[in-house]
């Protein structure tokens, strides 16, 4: 198990031991903005390319409470601290130059960082030979923004939250519709250097939502960027920038190039990108079995990456018409009995999501690379977030859980990666 894993796990004892106390005049900001002088491109939501964008990261929501504003994605993220940024290349794609943009999403804009030289461009960093058509994403952590609240543990956030970025991608790219490829064996190190992050923010993944031009050449681009303040404060924290290192190299990735299937609606799955929410509480109805169906049948769908490692499920199965309770892993019955209670206790006694829930879920893995295989549990959790609102049932994720005796319940020595919880 990765010592990163290990160092942070939370138990009973932990979160009694280490009471979490936040400083709030250090609250980091959620919003990267670049200076005046780069030039920024609004989105028009009824252009089509802008609409895809928005549709992955967009404010959609506002909250207000007596003093505070704030503002919802239509990606989660735990706590809603956005640790994220979302930078792309552009090629060949009307109404832009080819460059490279980072996605301002106070703004609702992108911000062209620099303009691309014919046959020159990000490819190269990787991994491809050819020039690609449309868009290459880059994920990146801002990790002081999540470290702030979830101290150590906030790396495993930054990459759930950057998963569901990936998921976001994927889900916006259904409604072009186009398929979206992961991409985790890249040059981080000579990406986070040309962008200026100065170990402050890095990249963990990119995504292609392109098509390779046949025949092109591409030479690796050169720029540098400025050192832009993405948080407003910062504190380093050693934990987070070791693992982070020792986890950049992949190792033994294994391609998925079997595309996954969806049977979704566009103007449904429009809806459900654009209404998604995380469930505060639950009604304790039943969901039908040819719901519980749909969502497995989506969970069960490849991911198109470079580096594909497992991910099992196990669902803890409370209120689904016409099935035993109990608990089940990747559609097989492993054991009988009400296990409601229990889940909610194994999640930081979250007790209004699990017990009152129709399912609980459990990711966990016991592969090599840490960042894919995290990444991956986030882009599950995405999958299940939008298909659950896209059958009209709530979900959340839960990122906080005690570890090792998930594994007692469970009867695995997996990393416990992510639990999510669906319902009425
Ligand atoms: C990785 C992750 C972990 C989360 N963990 C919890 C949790 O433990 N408890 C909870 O109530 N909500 C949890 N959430 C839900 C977030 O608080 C929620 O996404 C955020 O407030 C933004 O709201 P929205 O999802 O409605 O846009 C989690 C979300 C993510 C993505």
């Amino acid at each position: 198990m990765f010592w990163y894993h290990e160092e942070t796990k939370h138990s009973y004892a932990s979160v009694r031991r280490h009471p979490n106390r936040l400083s709030w005049e250090s609250q980091p900001n959620v919003f990267k903005q670049y200076p005046e002088t780069f030039v920024r491109y609004t989105f028009d939501i009824d252009e089509a390319e802008d609409n895809f964008l928005y549709h992955i990261a967009g404010i959609n929501a506002k909250k207000s409470y007596p003093g505070v504003e704030y503002y919802l994605r239509m990606n989660p993220s735990a706590g809603a601290l956005y640790p994220n940024e979302l930078y792309m290349q552009l090629r060949g794609i009307e109404g832009k130059p080819n460059g490279i943009y980072h996605y301002d999403v106070a703004a609702s804009a992108l911000t062209l960082l620099t303009q691309l030289e014919e046959g020159e461009g990000l490819e190269p960093y990787l991994g491809y030979r050819e020039q690609m058509q449309g868009y290459l994403f880059l994920v990146s952590s801002v990790y002081w923004r999540s470290a702030w609240k979830y101290k150590n543990r906030a790396f495993r956030y930054c990459l759930l939250d950057a998963g569901h970025i990936l998921g976001a991608i994927e889900a916006a790219a259904l409604l072009k519709p186009h398929a979206t490829m992961v991409r985790y064996d890249m040059d981080r190190a000579s990406l986070n250097r040309l962008f200026g992050f100065e170990k402050r923010e890095w990249f963990t993944a990119a995504a292609a939502v392109a098509v390779p031009m046949r025949g092109s050449s591409v030479t690796p681009v050169d720029f540098s960027l400025p050192y832009v303040e993405a948080a407003g404060t910062f504190e380093s924290n050693e934990t987070i920038e070791r693992a982070y290192e020792e986890s950049t190299v992949v190792n033994g990735c294994k391609r998925d190039v079997c595309a996954p299937h969806f049977s979704y609606r566009k103007e449904q799955l429009q809806e459900a990108i654009c209404k998604r929410r995380s469930q505060r509480e639950f009604s304790a109805e039943a969901i039908t079995k040819g719901q519980f169906g749909y969502l497995m049948e989506i969970l069960s769908q490849p991911i198109l990456s470079d580096c594909e490692e497992r991910v099992n499920v196990y669902v803890v199965v409370n209120r689904v018409l016409d099935m035993p309770i109990g608990l089940y892993r990747d559609g097989t019955y492993l054991k009988y009995g009400d296990f409601s209670h229990k889940a909610g206790y194994l999640c930081l006694e979250q007790y209004n999501l699990a017990t009152q829930g129709a399912l609980i879920l459990f990711l966990t893995s016991s592969g090599e690379n840490y960042q894919a295989l995290y990444q991956k549990a986030g882009i599950i959790g995405h999958r299940l977030y939008i298909a659950a609102e896209y059958l009209g049932l709530g979900c959340s994720g839960i990122g906080a859980y005690y570890d090792d005796e998930v594994n007692t319940f469970l009867e695995n020595d997996d990393m416990i990666l992510y639990a999510l919880a669906v319902g009425r």
